[in-house]
């Protein structure tokens, strides 16, 4: 073992356990001091290969780029809060019109938050103004975030809505997901269009009329959902009904938009526009924000409909538009490392699912991928005990994974990350599917 875990670590966990609520965290005794590029460094002094990239949000470099830190500083040392819901204030506007250049001309108005949570809750508020319509389609399997609103649509895990609903309103479809086809289908493309079918046929045709239905919400890649990525036939045959029926398309971009899969906007994959957009996560290259990008048709706000004391914070803004920037200017770089990497990864995992009976599934696009671990390949089993023990074997050699869905792990390094050191981490990843395996 690579990695000693020792007092200081311990102390600082029990001091946690004692004031703070538990969140997610059990899969292994990390504690950040910093991170850097590539590596990410514990309170022990341990360095570690970051395949996490702190949940999708350094996507260029552990502890955002110095260009990004700078930013922060300068901004910081003139006004951090400048109460923008209440005052103007050029930072967010400058960041609004160079964000808005990353979408179709003409797109949209953007509204401040400060999370992907917020980014969704402010979007089902935008759906509800501007269609005067009540009902959300979300899909089983998603994450949306965890207020009340956006916790409606999600659903991934029981845990995180037992003893939190009702949650009025909302209704849940079938998202693609071939590995798993429950409609025994033939291919993907039939698989997707059954799901359709469903939400068409049975949901929109039985239970909520269309003209109640404000937004369809989805993830162009499922993230907490296990990185499942549906057919292109399905998000276009989405924005069909959606357009058919006067329903807003929200696509949520916080966990795979952002280069993660190669482009800005993930639903770009699909050859499709959303109405609203919503992301966060790496927007803020660091800092809390989330925006959401509504499409310049479906109208604006009331003044005082909607507001909030945070967004567009100063210090936020700064380092997203210092983000943003470090984007445009390497976005040709950024999109041939993406198909580079993904390349090494993808050889790299299909041979693991080749090697090991427990690697069940490997996909994602771009730098957004995972495996899925199983009991064996024939029952499809999830393999939740076994992906468990391959997460903390690799963070006792030094990589830092993170689980996603009932079984999968997602493998996620920063976009920037040098070959040889993704290398290393995906050797210490087979090491450990290998141990496990051999129990
Ligand atoms: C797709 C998606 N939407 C929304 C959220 C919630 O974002 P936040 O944790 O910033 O509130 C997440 C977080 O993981 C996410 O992955």
């Amino acid at each position: 073992m690579m990695i000693n875990i020792g007092k200081k670590t311990q102390n600082i966990i029990k001091r946690d356990k004692k004031v703070m609520f538990t969140t997610t965290r059990e899969h292994y005794p990390f504690v950040a001091e910093r991170a850097s590029g590539d590596y990410a460094y514990d309170i022990e002094g341990n360095r570690f290969i970051d395949f996490s990239s702190f949940i999708s949000v350094y996507n260029f470099g552990g502890n955002g780029t110095a260009a990004v830190r700078k930013a922060v500083k300068d901004q910081v040392d003139k006004l951090m809060h400048a109460a923008f819901l209440d005052y103007y204030s050029e930072l967010p506007v400058r960041f609004a019109e160079n964000l808005l250049t990353m979408f179709p001309k003409g797109f949209g108005r953007v509204f401040l938050s400060n999370s992907g949570t917020e980014a969704n809750e402010d979007a089902i508020k935008l759906a509800k103004l501007f269609t005067k319509k009540s009902y959300i389609v979300g899909f089983i399997n998603a994450f949306h975030g965890r207020s009340l609103g956006a916790l409606g649509i999600t659903a991934t895990k029981l845990v995180h809505r037992e003893h939190y609903g009702p949650f009025p309103n909302v209704v849940h479809a079938i998202y693609p997901n071939y590995y798993r086809d429950q409609f025994n289908t033939s291919s993907p493309e039939e698989h997707a269009l059954a799901c359709i079918d469903h939400l068409e046929k049975v949901i929109m045709a039985k239970e909520y009329s269309p003209r109640e239905i404000a937004a369809i919400f989805v993830e162009p890649i499922q993230g907490e959902g296990g990185y499942i990525v549906p057919p292109k036939i399905f998000m276009k045959e989405l924005r069909r009904i959606a357009t058919e029926n006067n329903i807003v398309l929200v696509s949520d971009e916080v966990q795979a938009g952002y280069m993660r899969t190669g482009k800005f906007l993930a639903m770009d994959n699909f050859g499709v526009t959303a109405d609203i957009y919503t992301m966060a996560k790496a927007i803020g290259g660091g800092l809390p924000l989330g925006a959401t990008i509504a499409s310049r048709s479906l109208g604006d706000t009331p003044a005082g409909s909607h507001a909030g004391t945070f967004g567009g914070n100063l210090a936020s803004v700064a380092a997203a538009n210092a983000t943003l920037n470090h984007l445009k200017k390497n976005k040709r770089l950024i999109e041939s490392m993406v198909k580079r990497k993904n390349r090494i990864m993808m050889k790299r995992l299909n041979e693991l699912k080749e090697n090991y009976e427990i690697v069940g599934d490997v996909r994602g696009l771009g730098m957004m991928l995972a495996i899925e671990i199983v009991k064996n390949k024939k029952s499809k089993d999830h393999g939740i005990k076994e992906r468990d023990a391959i997460i903390e074997k690799c963070f006792y050699e030094g990589l830092l994974l993170l689980p996603a869905g009932t079984s999968a792990i997602r493998i996620i390094p920063p976009i920037t990350i040098n070959e040889n050191v993704l290398e290393k981490g995906l050797n210490l990843l087979d090491d450990a599917i290998k141990k496990t395996s051999a129990k």
